[in-house]
């Protein structure tokens, strides 16, 4: 859900399918890859960053260090192609010269563009889209070899294998599950970037997940662009998504199953039935419902109505008791008017989010609202959007408050043994700060630990550990 820039890899684990080291041709070479856009992007660097190391590549975390540079772009919004372009400027400057060296353009706005990135970025040598990920390898050295500039978006795509990926340490991991996108919302630029649905195998998602808490991860978030969709498109396809988070929460060592992005058209009261029967599905729901306006949802090609997702809202609370629902939100559509907005504004009312991501919608090209127009003018929605963000804020302090003086079980993914402070998410992934006490044992990264929550910051939850067995 974070649309901020990411780390770049340095130390990191191995898991997936067969990573191999070869003492090929990358033996020794160095690479540094930069991260914009959504965890699937940052999952499809760890792909990236799996093959090169499984070719004998070594991760640096400087690009001036790098013989190999891939710059991972997001295109969901023309500020995400502003940021790629300015970090790609920067970059050109401290690459180093000379042969083998590769300056690589990857993921969706490199896709959307092709080759137009040669003209907007001098001495750039290959440009890649997601679907060709697993072509990195040949066609870097296609470009290595031959010293010419390589248009990867026009290679055949490859069939859908998982190449190995390399991951942060940690406790918490994340898996593909699915890929592309079928829907046609009219504002959105991924069905052009990622290609049609398809589904991964569920063997070797069971496969990947084992191998992921035999590394010690004891936390995995499905991926999918309409992760609630799995299994319904593709020669690949396998069981449902409810019988994939059955399967998986039955996999010893695995303490906890997330996923997103879910979307309204593809839920179903298994999904509801299995997050409110197993204590290892996490209950937390991301399903963005991107206006309150049944008028704006139809222009935008959303599919269903306000009611229906009402009915699913009311369904959450009734199934799966506590839940956290977050969810997405565009102002300024085509034609949007204050009425509709104000539509908006009463849905998170009417809902009560436990968190919001929320745009001013950004025409894009290769979608079929950019020639619409009729967008409000900025102004207008710039201020929809601090009215609708401040209700969110609100919102989220209000819920925080409640939550003092009660008890919460984190997973425990940082522990500073000076402070004595140790930091985790509760299941409705609200992060927790928590003191344990000197007399108490420290906790082991990976571990559930007891905590009494009391204070409420803005920017999360502040207790104290319990004493634990
Ligand atoms: N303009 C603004 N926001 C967009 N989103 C997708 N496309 C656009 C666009 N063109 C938002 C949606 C989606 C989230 C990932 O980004 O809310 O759910
Ligand atoms: Fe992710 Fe969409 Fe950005 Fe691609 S365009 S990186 S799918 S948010």
């Amino acid at each position: 859900m974070s649309h901020e820039p990411t780390r770049s890899r340095q130390d990191v684990s191995s898991s997936g399918n067969s990573p191999n080291p070869s003492g090929s041709a990358f033996e020794g070479r160095t690479f540094y890859i930069k991260t914009f856009g959504c965890q699937m992007n940052v999952h499809d660097s760890e792909r990236m960053a799996g093959l090169l190391s499984a070719e004998g590549g070594q991760p640096v975390t400087e690009p001036g260090a790098a013989d190999i540079i891939l710059v991972n772009t997001c295109t969901i919004r023309d500020k995400a192609d502003q940021k790629a372009l300015s970090d790609l400027g920067r970059i050109r400057q401290v690459r180093k010269d000379g042969p083998g060296t590769v300056l690589a353009v990857t993921g969706c706005m490199a896709q959307r563009e092709g080759e137009e990135i040669f003209r907007l970025v001098p001495d750039v040598d290959l440009i890649l889209g997601p679907s060709q990920i697993r072509n990195l390898i040949p066609l870097l050295d296609t470009v290595s070899g031959e010293r010419t500039r390589v248009d990867g978006t026009l290679w055949p795509v490859p069939e859908m294998t998982t190449p190995p990926a390399l991951r942060p340490p940690g406790v918490s991991a994340f898996v593909t599950v699915q890929e592309g996108c079928d829907k046609a919302c009219a504002y959105c630029v991924v069905p052009a970037t990622r290609g049609a649905e398809r589904s991964r195998p569920i063997g070797d998602i069971l496969q990947e997940a084992e191998e992921l808490v035999s590394l010690g991860y004891r936390e995995i978030t499905l991926l999918g662009q309409n992760v609630n969709g799995y299994g319904q498109k593709g020669d690949t396809a396998g069981a449902s998504f409810p019988e994939l988070l059955r399967r998986l929460s039955e996999l010893p060592g695995l303490l906890r199953v997330r996923f997103t992005t879910s979307h309204p058209m593809d839920m179903s009261d298994d999904l509801l039935d299995v997050m409110g029967s197993s204590s290892r599905v996490m209950p937390h729901l991301h399903l963005p419902v991107q206006s309150g306006s049944d008028r704006m949802l139809a222009k935008m090609q959303r599919g269903y109505t306000l009611e229906t997702y009402r009915r699913w809202v009311g369904k959450l609370r009734e199934k799966v008791p506590g839940a956290a629902l977050t969810t997405d939100l565009i102002v300024g559509f085509c034609s949007e008017t204050e009425e509709d907005f104000e539509q908006t504004l009463s849905v998170v009312d009417e809902f009560r989010f436990d968190g919001a991501f929320s745009f001013i919608y950004s025409p894009r090209p290769s979608t079929p609202a950019h020639a619409w127009g009729d967008i409000p003018p900025r102004q207008v929605s710039v201020e929809r959007l601090e009215r609708l963000q401040k209700r969110i804020e609100q919102q989220a302090m209000e819920r925080n408050q409640t939550l003092v003086g009660s008890d919460v079980e984190i997973l425990t993914e940082k522990w500073d043994p000076e402070t004595r402070i140790a930091v985790g998410r509760t299941p409705q992934f609200l992060t927790v700060r928590a003191a344990v006490a000197p007399e108490d044992a420290d906790p082991a990264l990976g571990s559930l630990l007891p905590v009494r929550i009391e204070q409420a910051a803005r920017a999360g939850l502040k207790g104290k550990a319990l004493p634990h067995a």
